[in-house]
């Protein structure tokens, strides 16, 4: 199977009520574990690789490359997308011309007039390849390589605007952050989420910062259409408490313990183990 756009995907789960994961990628273990949780799950699945990835696991050239060479060597058979996750225009336009399947333009950042002018590029670039693309109104809060954002509530009128520039799929800020939520947040603003969703009709939303969300929360916002789920930090940190009870437990020094195989073995399968819980709660399990 090659890398697909992630529109007919994200179309089918609005028409049919649940939402498509999208995992970011942090290194090689990820790649492996989110293919094969996807394939043993029947799910589609969109990889996400933010600016910070793609420095480090060389670039977006080598990451379609890799990721297309995982899925012929493992024989993955569902739909994969493989999406630049808040990317820079440059960023996107790298991705654009590397094997992406589907690109995120974030000009969250730029006053409206620039996110349109720009956003509008993307859209003519990207959909002469057949690659999809997000875009995003009013700022996700939390950290994500390094920037900082408080977050903002997006403008119902500002994502008819961006949705009226022939989009795929639009992230919306609604009160969600990156990164794990702190103790007196206030949850989804779901009014808000009913009013976007009235401007935009039809066309799929996003849900950034889909970790440590409470799952009534998620559930609602895919009622209330949703059909787009990030999630990042939940898998990192199974990641790694899996693999600190590896050390914890002496793992490293039983027999070849020592070899970075075994050492990161245990994580790779709690990254899969985390990321076929949400393609259960996202209701994608099957639809592939
Ligand atoms: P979390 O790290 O909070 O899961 O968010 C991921 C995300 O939104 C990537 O764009």
């Amino acid at each position: 199977m090659k890398l697909v756009s992630a529109k007919e995907m994200l179309d089918a789960a609005v028409r049919g009520h649940y939402a498509v994961g999208h995992f970011n990628l942090n290194n090689m273990e990820s790649v492996r574990a989110f293919l094969l949780a996807a394939e043993e799950m029947r799910s589609p699945i969109i990889l996400g690789v933010s600016g910070g990835t793609a420095k480090y696991m060389g670039g977006y050239r080598t990451i379609s490359h890799m990721v297309q060479d995982f899925m012929d060597f493992l024989k993955i058979t569902v739909p994969v997308a493989l999406h630049v996750d808040h990317g820079k225009y440059n960023e996107a336009l790298d991705a654009i011309e590397n094997g992406f399947s589907s690109v995120m333009f974030d000009g969250s950042s730029y006053p409206i007039e620039e996110n349109i002018a720009k956003t509008k590029e993307i859209v003519k670039l990207a959909h002469a390849k057949g690659i999809s693309v997000e875009a995003e109104v009013g700022g996700i809060g939390g950290e994500e390589d390094g920037r900082i954002s408080r977050g903002e509530c997006a403008d119902p009128n500002e994502c008819r605007m961006i949705a009226d520039l022939g989009i795929d799929f639009l992230a919306a800020g609604i009160g969600n952050i990156h990164g794990k939520y702190p103790a007196d947040w206030e949850g989804l603003h779901f009014d808000l989420l009913g009013e976007i969703k009235e401007k935009i009709g039809d066309l799929p939303l996003v849900l950034h910062g889909g970790s440590c969300i409470p799952a009534d929360q998620i559930r609602k916002a895919i009622s209330l259409g949703v059909s787009k789920i990030n999630v990042n930090t939940e898998c990192q940190i199974a990641f790694t408490e899996a693999t600190r009870k590896y050390f914890e437990d002496g793992k490293d020094k039983e027999s070849k313990g020592f070899t970075p195989r075994a050492v990161l073995a245990p994580g790779l399968e709690a990254t899969k183990a985390m990321c076929i819980k949400k393609m259960e709660l996202f209701g994608s399990v099957g639809k592939a």
